[in-house]
């Protein structure tokens, strides 16, 4: 049984932020998110060590993982022995950080399997680094056998120059484990309660330790900045982008591609630049999507269009054709093949399959049943100051250009709203309403108004 023992109790006052460091987001997952999400195919058991601002963290992660709690930040060995009881007499026991969120299933599988053939106590993650500043060293022995790990402050000049650091990322046997956690002093320049010690440890009691040196550092690399935890969300938005490509969609620039890691997308999708798909969302089959457009929470079916636009929390249905400039607000349904064009807000609104709004309107709280049409400039009055009102247009209703409906209000099916009207009162299906003053035209008049402002302009 393998069993994962995750580290995430301490601040990372370097990210100066509010937030826990392991609740910051890369592609719409915490960083704690993606080392668990790694961790999956690779152990059955995981055990997270949580102390600065605990609950917070554990919310986060929710409640399909064991927790234990450091109280007081006494060093990674200290933080490890929070959760012996959790760890199992038999096994292997992985140890990784969790800030590390680059670190993919393959490569905790090839450290087990590493650990395996090499029938070790411990197996140690190790890098070689021109700048090793600030890491642990790995300390051989002439033979090359691992002997210890000193930390840059208690290193001697000499063991500074070493270039194999630790990751802190490791591999050990679970009994070996917890009887080498009881060993662990605090005998060092940071009074600290080491877990590097480890390998000392189980080294003097004759027991093998082996290092497996990963080629790109990056990847096993803690996210201590602001700066780090772009640079490896680039990398991240690279993995994405290219598993959908090579899933059959098509991106025009994945470089301004912004693909959350739960986003799923169809075949034959288009994805145009400068577009962000994110939070829980699903794009279907052969729809454009893009440019700069923005989809949070949200689902398009197949065949939408979708440009220049953005939805939050809404679902688009198939073949329904929306933007440029669209903003559709939480808890909207656009339904199959209907329509919402250019500088037109939708809030909590149905528009039925087929029916369309065109242009500059703003439509709340409304709905629109299967082939209606709302006019140009169409306005929802769906707010009085004090309460929201909904509104019901019927299907194959007409609005004309720039009507206001006065909310609440229906529109009956297949009616008809002159332009320019402003609707308080119901309107049965079929009538013609019309909503405004009536016209008059005064002959000559406007002559007579010219002349009399000449005059007037001279004086
Ligand atoms: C550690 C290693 C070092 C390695 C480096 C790789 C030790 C003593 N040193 O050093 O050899 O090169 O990682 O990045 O282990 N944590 C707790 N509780 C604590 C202390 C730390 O949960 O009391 C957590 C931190 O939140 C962090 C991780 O353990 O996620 C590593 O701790 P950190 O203090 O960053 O260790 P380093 O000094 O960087
Ligand atoms: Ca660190």
């Amino acid at each position: 049984m393998v069993t994962a023992v995750i580290l995430a109790a301490g601040e990372g006052t370097r990210m100066e932020s509010e937030l826990p460091k392991v609740l910051h987001k890369l592609c719409g997952r915490t960083m704690i998110g993606h080392v668990l999400e790694a961790l999956q195919p690779a152990a059955e058991n995981n055990t997270v060590i949580i102390g600065h601002r605990a609950e917070e963290v554990r919310k986060s992660i929710g409640e399909d993982f064991t927790f234990a709690y450091q109280l007081q930040q006494r060093g990674t060995g200290h933080a490890v022995a929070q959760a012996l009881d959790y760890i199992p007499e038999k096994g292997e026991v992985l140890i990784v950080c969790g800030d590390t969120p680059l670190l993919t299933s393959d490569i905790f599988k090839e450290l087990l399997a590493f650990h395996r053939e090499e029938g070790c106590a411990a197996a140690v993650l190790t890098a070689d680094l021109e700048e090793p500043f600030g890491y642990g060293r790995i300390i051989r022995d002439k033979t090359g056998k691992v002997i210890k790990i000193i930390e840059e402050k208690d290193a001697s000049p000499q063991e500074r120059q070493i270039k194999e650091i630790n990751t802190g990322t490791y591999c050990v046997e679970a009994n070996l484990l917890k009887e080498a956690l009881t060993l662990i002093s605090n005998d060092n320049v940071k009074g600290e309660y080491y877990l590097t010690d480890l390998v000392q440890i189980l080294n003097d009691r004759h027991h093998k330790v082996s290092a497996l040196k990963i080629d790109d550092f990056f990847l096993a690399q803690g996210i201590n900045t602001r700066v780090q935890l772009a640079e490896a969300e680039t990398v991240l938005r690279r993995r994405i982008n290219e598993k959908l490509m090579l899933q059959g969609v098509t991106m025009m620039d994945p470089s301004s591609t912004y693909i959350d890691i739960d986003v799923q997308v169809g075949r034959d999708t288009v994805i145009m630049p400068q577009t962000m798909i994110q939070g829980v969302s699903s794009i279907g089959e052969r729809c454009v999507v893009g440019p700069q457009s923005r989809v949070v929470d949200s689902a398009l079916g197949d065949e939408v269009t979708f440009q220049n636009s953005i939805i939050l929390e809404s679902v688009v249905e198939d073949g329904a054709n929306i933007g440029p400039f669209a903003y559709i607000r939480p808890e909207s349904r656009i339904c199959r093949g209907a329509k919402i064009g250019d500088f037109v807000e939708i809030k909590k609104s149905r528009i039925g399959a087929g029916s369309k709004v065109p242009h500059l309107s703003y439509v709340g709280d409304t709905t629109v049943g299967q082939g209606a049409n709302l006019g140009a400039g169409t306005i929802i009055v769906n707010y009085d100051g004090v309460a929201k009102h909904s509104t019901v247009v019927e299907d194959g209703a007409f609005v004309g250009c720039n009507s206001n409906l006065i909310a609440p209000v229906v529109i009956g099916q297949g009616a008809y709203v002159a332009a320019g009207s402003t609707i308080s009162d119901d309107v049965p299906g079929d009538a013609l309403a019309i909503g405004r003053s009536p016209q008059l035209n005064k002959l000559k008049a406007a002559e007579r108004l010219r002349s009399i402002l000449k005059s007037k302009n001279r004086k």
